[in-house]
């Protein structure tokens, strides 16, 4: 089993370039279904979430190949249109490829995406958008079958602002003969980058960042070519691991307005923190303060991913804080791990109360979860002493390259592959 080996307690001092986000690109890789061509992804991260897309867009008769963080897609022949069990076990958000296949071929077939660590992850609103687009949507042992004889362009409303339903209508709507409105968008900045990489392929979107977007659909789509937006969480992490270990940290690639309130609680908690389009500085001279309640929303709010790794970094400041998440109902799995690294977290429900003043030290602690695993880590740069985190697994959905990353920013950080016995 892999393990991170962490000696905390050192100051960091580094500068590192920030990957891709994840969650841009996995809608773009399926969006890219879409076109009768070839389409190019750069700044594609390196993650195993991306590596189970691609085997699903080959399995649907794409041919894809990487050179660097460079990736193509040739969809100009599909051969199938159902995404296997195996797949969608290895990763649940593959849903996503749903109104993109079905707006393609005028079919869709996958098993139910079950719930995950973090909860029941129910997509009622996703089912009901393409419902409304006109779409057949049977749920018959476990599997969901799509079928739509023609979409057509209409009203949708959300009944909350959910990222995948917001996804799955945009895709679904480009195949859909005339507008389709969608009311209640989510805002996310991954949102807006889709909606640059379908404009690229020739598709009439607009609104995304607003709460209502705008679709002309049922125009053929070409290749699109796209660069993809910097990774807002995994700069909240790197940010949460100088706030943690204290020092300085630079980061690029990454724009600094889409992580906003992450940096107005840091800077809160007592870290000096200056923005500039290119990059993000961060100074951490310790011990951190207490915050006011953090509360997780939907973007603009404070995101429910970073709600971990910047807990983590508050189990070391001198105050109190309390976070609130509501966005998912299991989200607080790292607290347990936590508190084995000498961190006081009393948790009620959505509700998490960091009592500050505790010096944490080092501990053999597993991730349960993906942003949990970053937590763990952030944690064990502030802890005095050696840490071993295992779960890997997790953090390699979302972190290229975490250990070498925080190296770059002066951790004392490796990884060993232990063989599986
Ligand atoms: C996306 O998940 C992200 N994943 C998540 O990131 C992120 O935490 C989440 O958005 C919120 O920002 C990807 O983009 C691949 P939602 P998604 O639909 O789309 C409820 C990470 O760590 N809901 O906005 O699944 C749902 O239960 C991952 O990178 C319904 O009730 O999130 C949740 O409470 C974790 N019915 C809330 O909405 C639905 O049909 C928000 O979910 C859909 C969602």
């Amino acid at each position: 089993m892999s393990a991170l080996l962490i000696e905390g307690g050192k100051r960091l001092h580094g500068a590192v370039k920030v990957h891709g986000a994840k969650n841009s690109v996995l809608p773009i890789l399926a969006a890219a279904i879409l076109g009768r061509g070839e389409s190019v992804i750069h700044n594609c991260p390196a993650l195993s979430d991306v590596t189970a897309s691609v085997a699903i867009l080959e399995h649907l008769g794409c041919r894809v190949r990487t050179e660097g963080d460079t990736l193509w897609v040739d969809a100009s022949q599909l051969v199938r249109s159902d995404v296997p069990d195996a797949l969608m076990r290895e990763m649940r958000s593959s849903v996503i490829f749903l109104g993109a296949v079905l707006a393609r071929t005028g079919e869709a077939e996958m098993s139910f995406p079950g719930g995950c660590e973090l909860g029941p992850r129910p997509i009622d609103l996703h089912l009901a958008a393409l419902r409304r687009l006109g779409a057949e949507v049977a749920e018959r042992a476990g599997a969901l079958c799509c079928t739509a004889v023609g979409l057509t362009g209409c009203d949708i409303v959300l009944s909350l602002p959910s990222v995948g339903a917001t996804e799955n209508a945009m895709l679904a709507a480009t195949g859909a003969e005339g507008v389709t409105t969608i009311t209640n968008a989510a805002r996310e900045p991954e949102i807006v980058d889709l909606q640059n990489f379908l404009r690229s392929m020739g598709a009439r979107v607009r609104g995304a960042g607003s709460s209502v977007i705008t679709v002309e659909g049922g125009r053929p789509l070409h290749g699109g070519e796209h660069t993809v937006i910097g990774d807002r969480i995994v700069a909240a992490t790197y940010l949460s691991a100088a706030a943690a270990a204290g020092g300085e940290a630079e980061l690029t690639g990454v724009d600094y307005r889409h992580l906003s309130t992450v940096i107005a609680v840091l800077s809160e908690a007592g870290c000096a923190i200056r923005s500039t389009p290119e990059r993000i500085c961060i100074r951490a001279d310790r011990p951190l303060r207490g915050v006011r309640p953090v509360r997780t929303a939907p973007y603009p709010g404070f995101p429910t991913d970073a709600q971990a790794p910047v807990m983590a970094a508050l189990c070391t400041a001198e105050g109190t804080s309390v976070f609130v998440e509501n966005i998912f109902e299991s989200r607080y799995r790292h607290v347990d791990e936590l508190c084995r690294m000498g961190a006081d977290i009393r948790v009620e429900g959505r509700v998490a109360v960091v009592c500050g003043g505790k010096k944490l030290h080092g501990a053999a602690v597993k991730a349960a979860d993906l942003r949990g695993a970053a937590a763990l880590v952030v944690a064990a740069l502030g802890a005095r002493g050696r840490s071993t985190v295992t779960g890997l697994a997790h953090a390699d959905r979302g972190y290229q390259d975490l250990a070498g990353d925080l190296r770059a920013l002066g951790a004392e950080i490796t990884r060993t592959e232990e063989r599986e016995t």
